[in-house]
């Protein structure tokens, strides 16, 4: 086969295989957030049991799996990279009925009954859900979003991120952030590697 065509054929897969794990790049690229960030800000969000998070962006579904798994929220995700989707859906498997992974564009997931939503996106993406979400949540909703707050919402807490970055926790009516951030040694530990 002529060389260049090899190289176009190559390039051409590997900006198909990318688009399987980054079909909207402007919603923002997969970046797992670690672990004992999501644990702290689930715990920001005062999650309770039989709640519902909803997770717009669910990357490989760990915020629904914890949710779920140490909450007993009922957690459902929204993602639209299959590749991504299909790992979230093994790794949510066999937790409770209310758990789901949809693939689906955020933009147009169902908020109307969330207790809890967590946005880790792309600030584009950020501004874009802000007046949607405004519209179509519950009043007392909590929010948490990284790497910006949604514009023209209360932020009621904040909790450390990776490289100095913060989670901005929202909601229009109540403080979530109270009962976390009573110890303030826990918000200022250094994050485990
Ligand atoms: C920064 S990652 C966060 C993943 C996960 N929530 C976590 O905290 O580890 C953002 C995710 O949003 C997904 N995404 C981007 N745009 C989207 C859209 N319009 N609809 C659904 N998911 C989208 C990406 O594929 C990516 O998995």
């Amino acid at each position: 086969m002529d060389p260049v065509a090899l190289w176009g054929a190559g390039i051409l897969a590997a900006v198909a295989g990318a688009r399987l794990v980054f079909p909207d790049p402007a919603g923002g690229l997969w970046w797992p957030t670690p672990m004992p960030v999501v644990r702290r800000v689930l715990a920001a969000l005062d999650l309770q049991p039989g709640e519902l998070l909803v997770d717009l962006g669910a990357g490989d579904g760990r915020v629904v799996a914890l949710a779920a798994r140490e909450y007993g929220a009922r957690a459902v995700g929204y993602e639209l990279s299959p590749t991504l989707v299909w790992v979230a859906r093994r790794r949510t498997s066999g937790l409770a009925p209310g758990v789901r992974i949809v693939r689906g564009d955020f933009y147009r997931a169902d908020v109307s009954a969330a207790d809890a939503i967590t946005i880790f996106a792309a600030p584009g993406a950020l501004r874009r859900l802000a007046p949607r979400l405004a519209g179509e949540c519950p009043p007392a909703v909590r929010i948490a979003t990284y790497p910006e707050p949604l514009p023209g919402w209360p932020v009621t807490g904040q909790v450390p991120a990776i490289c100095n970055r913060t989670v901005y926790v929202q909601s229009r009516t109540r403080n979530p952030a109270a009962r976390c951030c009573s110890p303030p040694s826990t918000l200022s530990a250094p994050l485990p590697t």
